[in-house]
């Protein structure tokens, strides 16, 4: 049966591949993005498709998204204020969009009783260094005086908010914590490190790396992730639950810059800078971020089917597009 579904930012990165994935598989999807990051066009190899609606609105107003949620069987929720940079630079804004934008989707989805998905983060996990990370292990969030905690704080509350709701039996939530999603049309403008990486690499600038890059973060192409959500929402017994989605190839930043570099046959430098050269001066990173993925390759069978050379090279391509 051809399935309606609502999501909310589906002209973003994530979103736009998954209406890509959803229309290919026969569904039918309805959208509502602000275009705040993302754009109508990531949608635009698809809008000759009958099965595509795309609404210009944000989840802040309820008319819109209530209608929507009204119309279709399952409901995405993806819009979010997104990107550590794009969150110290709106930080009122982002929580108000997390926090009351979220609780709005959650409010139309009980009055229609609509399944839903959620998106939430690797950030919830906050400053907490065992690894891997597990859905169960501590969150341990930073001071309230350091802005980009207020991102994985209002993230964190979507699940609570999320969880109340399933747990009341108004309708099953599944949460889906990404770690760092890449792939093609990912904007590099918001504090990625990936594409702004590639693209520096591309046009010979410096190659910045903060701290002493040592930190290490996982990879996940966006297909993988896409695939990931559609297997949760496959699965009824993923509901009332929370998943790690990432990637299990775990490198510090300084080696992915040079696996850039090698990958873009570019002479760029490589720079080491301090993190308050770009953001303020309490800023506070994770030495190491790698995700426990076994709840869900247990609940769904998910294996990445992407490694990192191949991501980097899908990113490069994109990017070279781009530029
Ligand atoms: N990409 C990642 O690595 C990553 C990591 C962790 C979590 N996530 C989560 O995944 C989801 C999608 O992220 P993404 O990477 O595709 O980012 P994105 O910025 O490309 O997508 C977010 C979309 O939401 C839209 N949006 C923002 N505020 C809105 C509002 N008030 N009303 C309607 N639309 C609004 C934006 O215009 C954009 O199209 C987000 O919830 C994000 O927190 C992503």
């Amino acid at each position: 049966m051809k399935t309606r579904y609502f999501i909310t930012g589906g002209a973003g990165f994530i979103g736009s591949h998954l209406t890509e994935s959803l229309l290919r598989h026969g569904h039918e999807v309805y959208i509502l993005d602000d275009e705040s990051t993302g754009s109508r066009r990531n949608l635009h190899h698809l809008e000759s498709s009958p099965s595509l609606h795309f609404n210009a609105g944000s989840i802040m107003e309820n008319t819109m998204l209530e209608k929507l949620a009204g119309t279709c069987h399952v409901v995405v929720h993806l819009a979010a204020a997104v990107g550590v940079k794009y969150v110290l630079d709106h930080p009122l804004q982002s929580i108000m969009t997390n926090v009351v934008g979220t609780e709005h989707v959650l409010r139309a989805c009980h009055k229609y009783e609509k399944p839903l998905f959620l998106a939430s983060t690797s950030e919830v996990y906050g400053l907490q260094t065992k690894a891997p990370l597990r859905e169960d292990d501590f969150c341990v969030l930073g001071a309230t005086s350091v802005s980009r905690w207020s991102y994985a704080c209002s993230k964190a509350l979507d699940e609570f908010m999320a969880l109340a709701f399933h747990h009341q039996g108004a309708f099953p939530v599944t949460i889906g914590r990404f770690f760092n999603t890449v792939g093609p049309r990912q904007s590099p403008a918001y504090g990625m490190v990936l594409p702004r990486l590639v693209d520096q690499a591309l046009t010979h600038q410096p190659m910045t790396v903060f701290g002493d890059g040592s930190q290490t973060r996982t990879f996940t192409h966006v297909a993988d992730a896409v695939d990931a959500i559609q297997r949760l929402l496959e699965s009824p017994s993923a509901a009332g639950e929370v998943y790690n989605i990432g990637g299990t190839q775990e490198v510090s930043i300084l080696s992915l810059a040079e696996m850039v570099r090698h990958a873009t046959h570019s002479r760029s430098p490589i720079q080491l800078v301090p993190y308050d050269q770009d953001y303020d001066r309490n800023f506070q990173d994770m030495p190491r971020r790698v995700p426990d993925v076994s709840k869900l390759n247990n609940a769904t069978g998910f294996e990445p089917k992407y490694d990192l050379m191949q991501i980097i090279d899908d990113v490069v391509a994109d990017r070279r597009r781009q530029l």
